[in-house]
């Protein structure tokens, strides 16, 4: 049996030793994709596949249609929104992700991301610190969580919005719970975006919500572009110019933000919350043995489609 490994944008090396290691002694071969730049390779590469190792690569009908011998994925990361489940059932492919093992990679670039913030960039001017200001987590998952433990850490006042995640489990953690938007992004001179892309989601933090942040409000997104209503988004770091907006995720609309916002905004060039070497160690090799585990022994450990 064939694993593919379909990576546009790699995983480290020692990662990918890693997850050899895990698919070698399983006795799989173990077929490499990475960087592919067209998708008639990904095409040609899925067609004789039994399991798929993939990060936001796009896992939809027409891949499924050419992966014949595919049953199972594996999206080595939290997200899922680039597979189509539907069709994946459809076809009789198991989905699954590795919820928690990229997280602290992605919490940490939020913090890394805030204080060039605050510091203006890093252009030289004066700026603020994060000690005793309010944080808001806006969903609080796996990286929602890690969020919170280094936010404690800079000293900061920590709140969290999630309707799937109860009180206690908050309080627990030394997080406020709120339980509306408009608390969440009222009351918070930070919020970090933790939502997954989804059809509940998708635009939905735009104009309205900005407006209702404190004086010197930033906005971090390392969750989706997808979660943006970009238009309201400028809109409002035109009417506020206290506002700072900074993403992992580079929105459609980044070069108009960077013309006419300048320092204000911040975009990495490619989405690289994940992109350490222990989250590609982590994730990657928890992916390989989730398939090792679905074709020799048929248990689906994060199945995420029905
Ligand atoms: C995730 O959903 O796990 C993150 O967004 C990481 O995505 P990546 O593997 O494409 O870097």
């Amino acid at each position: 049996m064939k694993v593919l490994v379909a990576t546009e944008k790699p995983f480290a090396a020692v990662a990918v030793d890693g997850i050899r290691k895990v698919v070698e002694e399983a006795g799989y071969e173990l077929e490499l994709l990475e960087k592919y730049t067209s998708r008639g390779e990904l095409l040609d590469a899925v067609a004789t596949a039994d399991g798929l190792i993939i990060r936001s690569d796009v896992v939809d009908q027409e891949v499924l249609d050419a992966a014949k011998n595919l049953k199972v994925v594996v999206r080595a990361g939290a997200g899922y929104d680039n597979v189509d489940l539907a069709a994946a059932t459809a076809h009789g492919v198991c989905v699954q992700n590795t919820p928690g093992q990229n997280s602290n990679a992605v919490a940490e670039l939020v913090f890394g991301m805030t204080v060039m913030a605050v510091r203006n960039m890093f252009n030289g001017t004066s700026g603020s610190e994060l000690k005793d200001k309010s944080l808001g987590i806006h969903a609080f998952g796996q990286v929602g969580r890690n969020v919170a433990r280094i936010a404690k850490g800079f000293g900061m006042e920590v709140s969290a919005l999630d309707p799937y995640c109860p009180d206690d489990a908050m309080e627990a953690a030394g997080v406020k719970p709120v339980h509306s938007v408009e608390e969440l992004y009222g009351g918070n001179k930070f919020v970090s975006l933790h939502i997954p892309a989804t059809a509940e989601t998708r635009g939905s933090i735009g104009y309205d919500l900005l407006m209702l942040m404190p004086k010197g409000g930033v906005l971090i997104n390392t969750a989706r572009k997808e979660v943006m209503d970009e238009a309201g988004l400028a809109k409002a770091l035109e009417a506020r110019p206290d506002l700072k907006y900074v993403a992992d995720v580079k929105p459609d609309n980044a070069a108009e933000l960077s013309e006419k916002f300048g320092d204000r905004v911040f975009f990495t060039p490619k989405k690289m919350g994940a992109q350490t070497a222990e989250a590609n160690i982590n994730a990657g090799i928890a992916a390989a043995r989730q398939v090792v585990e679905f074709l020799r022994d048929g248990v689906a450990r994060y199945q995420v489609n029905k």
